[in-house]
């Protein structure tokens, strides 16, 4: 591998573990403003130090994060559409252009950029083009790329599917990405294999309990995922700085499952006798 490039990827996969736990806070390149990520300065701030990478857009890295940070940059260049389009037409969601040049992700000392491809919908072709244009810019500048398998509306069912996230995140590494996000499912060890680079797991909508998002966590570990990319199930959490250490505690720390959930609840009831002394 390529110096610049195997540096920037060694700053998000951590070399002592080969594994990564990144926070992602793109959320808004389409959906606004939603519950908890009203305000990306408060809800990154106390997380920043548990992350080994911090996921976002331009605009939000610019805007609400101290450029004085050490935590490395997965940089969202990829969008151009949003939400409000769902109802009308769900299938315009995947109509995604690069919004953001490797150029400037250079500028911005990322480490990486990331972009959504849309296998199995209308706007295929015209993603799996911006992968490609994006890795042979980013071949030019030392600069991973990490392909996301975004599924739409229209693929929600196969976004559990292993055969479909299989040739989703296939085609992305026969393409040239560095690395890959996609969603955890049943048989997800089978998509791991068929993928020969590393593969991180997206928590998806906010689960009713911990619990459950942390066994996604140990699972996808299990299958021989690399780690995860995660947002909601971290920031919507009734406590996120215990849920992303006891995340890290599974990823980084081979915690069993029922371990990492009672650092979670120790960690919780810490936050609460603390706040009742202050109080
Ligand atoms: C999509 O909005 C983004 O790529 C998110 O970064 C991704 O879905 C991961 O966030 P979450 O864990 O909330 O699904």
């Amino acid at each position: 591998m390529e110096w610049g490039l195997e540096n920037r990827l060694s700053r998000i996969i951590k070399p002592e573990t080969g594994r990564t736990v990144m926070l992602a806070v793109d959320h808004g390149y389409f959906l606004g403003p939603i519950n908890k990520l009203e305000n990306p300065r408060e809800t990154v701030s106390p997380l920043l130090e548990y992350a080994d990478a911090l996921m976002l857009t331009r605009g939000i890295l610019r805007n609400c994060i101290d450029a004085k940070t050490e935590t490395p940059i997965v940089l969202r260049v990829s969008g151009g559409n949003s939400i409000s389009n769902k109802e009308k037409s769900p299938e315009e969601l995947a109509n995604e252009t690069i919004t953001t040049s490797t150029q400037e992700a250079v500028r911005l000392n990322a480490s990486a950029v990331a972009l959504s491809i849309y296998v199995g919908t209308k706007y295929e072709h015209q993603t799996l083009k911006n992968l490609a244009m994006l890795v042979d810019e980013g071949m030019q500048y030392g600069m991973p790329v990490l392909a996301v398998t975004a599924v739409g509306k229209e693929l929600e069912e196969k976004g559990k599917d292993a055969k479909y996230l299989a040739l989703s995140c296939r085609i992305a590494a026969e393409l040239g990405a560095s690395f890959v996000k996609t969603y955890y499912c049943d048989e997800l060890e089978k998509v791991v294999k068929g993928c020969p680079v590393p593969v991180v797991i997206a928590g998806g909508k906010k689960l009713d309990n911990e619990l459950d998002a942390l066994k996604i966590v140990y699972d996808s570990i299990q299958k021989g995922a690399i780690g995860v990319d995660m947002g909601r199930n971290i920031w919507q959490s009734e406590n996120p700085a215990a849920m992303i250490k006891s995340i890290r505690a599974i990823v980084h720390g081979n915690c069993l499952l029922d371990e990492a959930y009672h650092l979670f609840n120790i960690e919780q009831l810490k936050a609460k006798t603390a706040k009742r002394l202050c109080t």
